[in-house]
């Protein structure tokens, strides 16, 4: 199993679509690792997009996340990473394909919803800037053998 450190943006929380969007992941077999709501300051901001800092959008993405508060969660499954990233869809809402959450429920690239990690790497950074290890719930879903063939 792989985790994957997964965002609810600003907007997300503002607009009410938590709960939507994190019935998608359940409904999907994945599972719940970690949740915090928490308003995340500008120094984690840039440390968490530290990839972009060059980028012209960057501070107003920082300004983006740091505008409200943000539901961080660790949601496993098997091949979570990609799998949650082509739930997520593409950066720019209007590419997302209808029937991922950026394509359903946003319009522009800078209030797109949702963050995915995009790669296994990126996920243990991420993970390890928001959440202890003590936050991480270990857990058995007795649903399981119902979503996986073989454990
Ligand atoms: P994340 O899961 O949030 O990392 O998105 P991503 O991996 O799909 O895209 P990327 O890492 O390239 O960009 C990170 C975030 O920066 C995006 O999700 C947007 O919120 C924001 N962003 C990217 N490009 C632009 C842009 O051109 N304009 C603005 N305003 N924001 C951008
Ligand atoms: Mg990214």
């Amino acid at each position: 199993m792989e985790k994957s450190f997964v965002m609810m943006k600003p907007d997300a929380v503002a607009r009410r679509l938590m709960g939507k969007i994190l019935t998608r992941f359940e409904e999907k077999g994945l599972q719940l690792k970690a949740i915090k709501l928490m308003t995340i300051s500008e120094d984690l901001a840039k440390e968490h997009y530290g990839e972009h800092s060059e980028k012209p959008f960057f501070n107003d993405l920082v300004d983006y996340i740091i505008s409200g508060p943000v539901l961080a969660m660790v949601i496993e499954g098997d091949d979570a990473i990609s799998l949650i990233r082509k739930m997520v869809g593409a950066t720019n809402p209007q590419e997302a394909e209808l029937g991922t959450i950026r394509g359903d429920y946003g319009i522009q690239t800078g209030r797109n919803i949702i963050h995915a990690s995009d790669a296994p790497e990126s996920a243990e950074r991420e993970i390890g800037l928001f959440f202890n290890e003590d936050e991480i719930v270990d857990y058995d879903m007795v649903d399981n053998t119902w979503i996986y063939e073989e454990l």
